[in-house]
């Protein structure tokens, strides 16, 4: 529940206008207060009348409105919110707010506040994907301003690409995160990896397996919300750097070796959920290797086991794992967590359905030092990630 809680939610100009309105509806039924305030453009798509009906409150569209309270009313809303939302945000708004402008009751409201702030931008892919609306989204994030990615899919303008605004469901849930998660791991770094390696045979060939990032992000997204200082070491990945952490793009096991290494008298919690090449290329051709009638015999070379190097100099620092296997899930993950002095480790199966690579959903065990087996459902990585964090935390007392 939001009960005692106060939103006030921007809606720009922009046909996702409409899903606003059942982002208020599902806030209002949290028992959260909310302002409503729209863009002139914002009006010409959904009215203020919806608006007030869902959040049961004025709705506010003109800085110069008879004010409802004896305040200055920009500076009333801004005082009063605990959190900002803007959602939909245009690039417009965004580009406002990333170089100072404050024009009108929306920009002058999210300036004049010290609340948290959370915009959900929609728009149409290329403007999305435009040089100067990504460096304002950066400027922003660098401000704190917290993001929620917009989706792929068909676009209102027929477009087909990222630039929808993400489900009123995930924003909600965002909400929450925000202003319901203790923020338990103030003081706290964590040193997250993720991602999978590139092992180079050649200029135009490398060894790599499937990870795409998603669990290691959301690990280090969601230890940044609730206040460590997050450094996250991640192999090649597509995904955006969550707001808040600090990114080291690495290549091979060998670099992200040098980057953790180089990070870790700094952490009080390791997360290792990079998927490592154990081996690689025993030399990497500086030509590209031709193609010629016989076999081609590739010699490998092991990697240094990162997890097992951080095991031997721990000290008191909360160290966990993860465990991909194909077979005998349990008995591996065990030997992991004895081999490489962990507190413990997060098994997934890669045959069980909804579990491992690429998804949004994990299925896991986490086995503890005494050997101790928790079974953890399918649940959203999101989700893990706390699962996780909550028992690194009680690790740590
Ligand atoms: O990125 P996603 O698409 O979301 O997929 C998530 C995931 C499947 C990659 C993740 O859930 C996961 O299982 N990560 C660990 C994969 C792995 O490498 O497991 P492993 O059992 O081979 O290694 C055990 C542990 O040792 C891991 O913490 C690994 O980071 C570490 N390791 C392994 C080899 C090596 N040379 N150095 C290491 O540090």
């Amino acid at each position: 529940m939001l009960s005692n809680k106060s939103i006030v939610l921007g809606v720009c100009g922009g046909i996702a206008a409409y899903k606003s309105c059942e982002l208020t509806s599902r806030l209002k039924k949290l028992n959260a207060n909310i302002d409503v305030i729209m863009t002139k453009s914002a009006a010409e798509f959904v009215t203020p009348l919806t608006f007030q009906s869902l959040s049961l409150n004025q709705v506010v569209t003109d800085m110069f409105d008879k004010p409802k309270y004896w305040e200055i009313e920009h500076i009333s809303l801004a005082k009063k919110a605990d959190i900002i939302v803007i959602a939909p945000a245009t690039a417009n708004v965004i580009g406002k707010l990333a170089n100072g402008i404050a024009d009108d009751m929306l920009t002058t409201t999210v300036m004049a506040s010290k609340a948290i702030k959370l915009i959900a931008p929609a728009m149409n892919t290329n403007m999305y994907e435009n040089e100067l609306v990504q460096k304002n989204i950066e400027t922003l994030k660098q401000l704190g301003y917290q993001f929620i990615e917009p989706g792929e899919g068909r676009l209102a303008c027929g477009d087909i690409g990222k630039g929808k605004m993400a489900e009123p469901e995930l924003i909600e849930e965002k909400i929450k995160d925000l202003l319901l998660k203790q923020r338990d791991l103030e003081g706290k770094t964590v040193i997250v990896t993720a991602g999978p390696t590139r092992e180079a045979l050649d200029p135009v060939r490398f060894i790599t397996n499937h990870s795409t990032g998603k669990m290691g992000f959301a690990i280090a997204e969601k230890a940044a919300a609730r206040g460590a200082k997050v450094y996250l070491v991640s192999g090649p990945s597509n995904l955006p750097t969550p707001c808040g952490v600090e990114r080291a793009d690495v290549e091979s096991a060998l670099d992200m070796y040098d980057a953790v290494m180089a990070l870790m008298e700094k952490a009080d919690i390791i997360i290792k959920s990079a998927a490592v090449a154990d081996y690689r290329p025993a030399e990497i051709s500086s030509e590209k290797i031709k193609k010629s009638d016989g076999e081609l015999v590739i010699k490998l070379q092991k990697n240094p086991d990162i997890l097992q190097e951080l095991g031997k100099v721990k000290g008191s620092r909360v160290l966990i794992g993860f465990a991909m296997e194909t077979q005998n899930l349990i008995e591996n993950a065990k030997a992991k967590v004895a081999k490489k002095n962990l507190d413990f480790i997060v098994a997934n199966d890669l045959r069980t359905e909804g579990a491992g690579f690429a998804g949004d959903t994990n299925v896991v065990k986490i086995i503890d030092r005494s050997g101790n087996v928790e079974e953890i459902p399918l649940m959203r990585k999101s989700d893990l990630a706390d699962i996780v964090l909550d028992k690194a935390i009680s690790v740590c007392k």
